[in-house]
Parts: structure tokens; sequence; C-alpha cells
């Protein structure tokens, strides 16, 4: 079963997911905890974190205290984690599941996701977020194949997920997978919609979640380039805004659920969280939707390159 809502998402394995989910990322500690109590307040129950965070601890304190005292369960929300780059030796992923849902205090997680094709080496410590790099300062890799530690994920956890795969390494896992991939979570926007990725994968009954979905490409990330888009002063998407009575944010995040992708916008703002999810009551024009579609900025629109890892084997882009 694969069903776009106008909420929500039935993934092929029959689990319902909201299209309009929380991004935690680069939140930590305190602030990330408090941003989700809020989020939570906001009527947000989809939440996106991941190992690379460094924050599951935050994100499972602000749920479970919320089941706690707000008469939620377990099952109303929906958690995504992600299996980090530097732990895919043979042996460390189901390790790395049992760690990160002791991290979160939860008994299970409802989507975890390889975070990235490329797989770099660990230093001694496993949890250090430090990777080792070679005489000439380059990240090493290591050279497991993907469909095995898609094979040794399937004997832990049944509904998994990629993020930042291309459309041919999804198909080498749909090969020779048991589970097959509900998720591939990838940088979209419309400088940037994947309008190719996003057909392959409806086609597979695979949903497909939009990070950055507001340009928080933006920010400066060691390591990482990435380009300054600046979508909230674009001209197109003001113009719109202003037409529809409607914020920026609202018609970048709208461009997206309309197309069935889910997207995981993240603030520490009361105002903001509540405007991100409020999408359903609009839609554009059909010349405003031209408008936006005619943003595509091709190879050039995508916002992280990740240069770093581009001499991996595995480098999807
Ligand atoms: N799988 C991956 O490789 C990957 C990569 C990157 C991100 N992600 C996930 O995707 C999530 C979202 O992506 P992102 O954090 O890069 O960027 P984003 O959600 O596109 O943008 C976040 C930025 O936009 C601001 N913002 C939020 N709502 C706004 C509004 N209504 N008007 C104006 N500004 C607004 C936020 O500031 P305030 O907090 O002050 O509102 C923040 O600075 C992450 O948190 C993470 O969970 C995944």
């Amino acid at each position: 079963m694969f069903e776009v809502r106008e909420k929500s998402v039935i993934l092929e394995n029959g689990n319902e997911i909201p299209l309009v989910g929380f991004g935690t990322w680069p939140m930590k500690g305190d602030e990330c905890y408090h941003a989700i109590r809020k989020a939570i307040e906001n009527g947000y129950r989809h939440f996106d974190t991941a190992f690379h965070y460094q924050n599951e601890d935050a994100v499972g304190r602000a749920i479970n205290d919320a089941i706690e005292e707000k008469k939620l369960t377990r099952s109303d929300f929906f958690v995504t984690s992600k299996l980090a780059d530097h732990h895919k030796m043979p042996g460390t992923p189901t390790k790395m599941i049992d760690h990160q849902l002791e991290k979160l205090g939860l008994e299970y997680i409802d989507l975890y996701l390889i975070h990235s094709p490329w797989s770099l080496v660990p230093t001694e410590d496993l949890l250090s977020m430090e990777k080792k790099k070679d005489a000439s300062g380059k990240l090493e890799m290591i050279d497991t194949p993907l469909t095995e530690t898609w094979r040794e994920l399937e004997k832990a956890i049944k509904s998994l997920g990629v993020s930042n795969f291309s459309s041919s390494q999804i198909s080498d896992i749909l090969k020779i997978c048991k589970h097959r991939p509900q998720m591939n979570q990838v940088e979209c926007h419309p400088l940037f919609p994947q309008d190719e990725l996003l057909h392959f994968c409806h086609e597979e009954k695979i949903n497909l979640t939009a990070y950055s979905p507001l340009g928080g490409v933006s920010r400066e990330i060691a390591e990482t380039k990435t380009k300054n888009f600046e979508f909230m002063k674009n001209e197109t998407i003001l113009k719109i805004a202003a037409e529809l009575e409607k914020d920026p944010a609202q018609v970048l995040l709208k461009f997206q659920v309309r197309r069935g992708i889910i997207v995981i916008p993240k603030s520490a703002n009361d105002e903001r969280q509540k405007s991100n999810k409020d999408l359903f009551s609009f839609d554009f024009s059909k010349e405003q939707l031209a408008e936006l579609e005619s943003m595509n900025g091709g190879k050039e629109g995508r916002g992280w390159t990740e240069e770093r890892v581009s001499h991996s084997k595995y480098f999807p882009w």
C-alpha cells in the first residue's frame, strides 16, 4: 500500500507519516528539548533526528515527557533516525540501532534511514563524531557495499529507508532487499526540485522527504560547502507569498506537500512553527505554479555539494 493523503502518507509498509514533520538539526540539548516540547504543543508529531545530530537524547526526552504529561502515547508519534556515515563496518549498524534506541529512550524507531551512501572510517571511539583522515587530510573511506549494510539492518528493523541516495543506488537495494526501502530523504526546494528522483521513487512506491525545504543550506558548516540561496528574499517567492497573503516559508513548503513530498522544516520559534504547519487551506494558481517550477536551477540548484566526500566510490551525484 502507498497512498498520499491530504495531510499524511501511508507508506508501502502501512505506517502513516505526517506530511509536515519537524527537523531537529542543528539543535542540541535543552534548546532542542524546548523546541520539540513547543512543536508538540503546536501539533507536530513527526520528528527527524540522527546520530549525527547528537540530539537523540533531547528528542526522546521531549517525546517521553510529553507522553507522560499530555496523555499522548508512543503511537501518536513518528520518529525517524539515521545510521551515521562512519557506522557501516559489518556488525556496527545493528549495534548502533541498540545504542540509538537507548539514547532516545524509546522502544522503537518508526523509520531508520542510511544517512548517506558514502562510508567513512571511525576513530577508535565509535561514538565520537571524529572520522579518520589520511596524511593529506582527506577523509578515509570504507568499501562495504550498501547492499551489505541493508541486509544487516533488515535483521534488526523492518521500517527502513535511505537518504542522499541516487535512483541507481536505490535500484541496487531493490534487487536484494527483503524489506523494501520506504523513504529517500534528500535536499529539495524550488531551485532543486528533484523531479526525476521523485518520479522514480513514487513509481517504486518509495516516499520522498525534502530536507532544507526553506533553504537551511545557507548555514556555514565545517568542511561542507553550501550555497546561500536566501529564499526568504527571492523575488518570485515574495511575489507569490504577497498574492496569497502567506509567508515565503509557507510557499516553499506548500510547493512540496502538494507533490506528495514530506517536509521537515526546523524552527525553534513558536510563530514560525505554527505557520510552517499551516499549509492546507490554500493552493497556487496555474500561473503561480508555473513560476515556481521555472525556478528549477538544474545541477546548480543543489546547495549541499559535499565535495569533502566526492572521492567516495559511492558518491551519489
Ligand atoms: N538527511 C540529510 O542529509 C539532512 C541534511 C540536512 C538537514 N536534514 C534534516 O532536515 C531538517 C531541515 O533542514 P534544515 O535545518 O537544513 O533547513 P530548513 O528547515 O530549510 O531551514 C531552517 C532555517 O529556517 C529558519 N526558519 C524556519 N521557519 C521559518 C519561517 N517560517 N520563516 C523564515 N525562516 C524560517 C530556521 O530558523 P528558526 O529556527 O529561527 O525559525 C532555520 O534557520 C533538519 O533539521 C534535519 O532534520 C537532513
